[in-house]
């Protein structure tokens, strides 16, 4: 098979941020001590991804490509491409055919956090699947604001409906989506939703006629974070801070991964520890090196 290969979307308006997003696009805003984008990209290494693809709006894409570089110090291949107005996240199969060149891919929308512990397990079973799809479900208070999993008495799915007044679920599809090669494909055969965008519940509903998408429970030991909002945003932050002092280890942090996966070697991490010498970020990568 074909190397899977990443998207991190990471365009959008970030309307619901304002005026905080006003200049600065929401998935580089921090996170307690890093940005945002650090937690899907962080996903998308420890599904063992190096070759990952950046949309963002074309304003902002200089300065994800300043923080990024071309990932080389993280052993990765960084690609960026310009989403020029946010028509919809089935829009970025797209936009990254070209990128994508048949292979299949991870897509991981840029400001959504996961965490929780077997996560590497439950991302090598999706990678495994080399047809069809994988997304994952997952339970939320709030089904109404979400993409909803619609299941029959056995509990098979029977569809995917976008932010629906009355849920059949209180499972939301997460912003992980595990895509065959025929994604752009697919995404070419879609039409735009009455609000004017390319869902992906549209492009996931083609695999779900075929019998071919399946929708993994992601469990209540897992955090699936939301950082749309202001009160979101600062609650996510406060999970990391929260996490990371409790017990001394990083979350999202991808000197570490790129480290465990033996993309860099530890003269290359002592190396970026320097640069963050005056943080316990860098404090952390120092430990790192020292216990192996
Ligand atoms: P949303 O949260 O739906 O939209 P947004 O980020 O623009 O925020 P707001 O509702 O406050 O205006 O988007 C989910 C993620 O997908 C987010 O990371 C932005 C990204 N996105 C794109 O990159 N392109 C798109 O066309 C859309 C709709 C979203």
């Amino acid at each position: 098979m074909t190397q899977r290969k990443g998207i991190i979307l990471a365009g959008g308006t970030g309307s619901r941020l304002f005026p905080i997003t006003g200049a600065v696009s929401k998935q580089l805003m921090p996170i307690y001590d890093k940005p945002m984008i650090y937690f899907p990209l962080s996903v998308l290494m420890l599904a063992g991804i190096r070759e990952i693809a950046v949309i963002t709006t074309p304003g902002d894409r200089a300065q994800f490509e300043r923080l990024l570089g071309d990932g080389s110090q993280w052993g990765l291949e960084m690609t960026y491409i310009g989403q020029p107005s946010p028509d919809g996240l089935a829009q970025a199969y797209l936009l990254a055919e070209d990128f994508l060149a048949g292979a299949p891919s991870v897509m991981v929308l840029g400001d959504n956090i996961f965490f929780g512990h077997g996560l590497p397990e439950l991302l090598a079973a999706a990678d495994a699947r080399t047809t069809g799809g994988t997304v994952f479900g997952y339970r939320v208070a709030d089904p109404q604001r979400y993409g909803v999993v619609a299941m029959d008495g056995d509990g098979t799915v029977t569809g995917i409906v976008e932010k629906p007044a009355e849920p059949p679920s209180n499972y939301a599809v997460t912003g992980l989506y595990f895509l065959d090669a025929s994604a752009s494909e697919r995404a070419r055969t879609i039409t735009p939703s009455a609000r004017g965008e390319l869902e992906i519940t549209s492009l996931l509903q083609t695999y779900l006629d075929e019998g071919s998408l399946s929708v993994q429970q992601m469990g209540r030991g897992y955090a699936w974070l939301d950082t749309g909002t202001h009160a979101s945003l600062l609650d996510a932050g406060n999970f990391v801070r929260t996490l990371q002092s409790r017990q001394g280890l990083q979350a999202g942090c991808p000197e570490e991964i790129a480290y465990e996966q033996g993309w860099i070697d530890s003269a290359q991490l002592n190396s970026l520890a320097d640069r963050y010498s005056k943080t316990e970020y860098g404090a952390y990568l120092k430990r790192l090196l020292k216990e192996g």
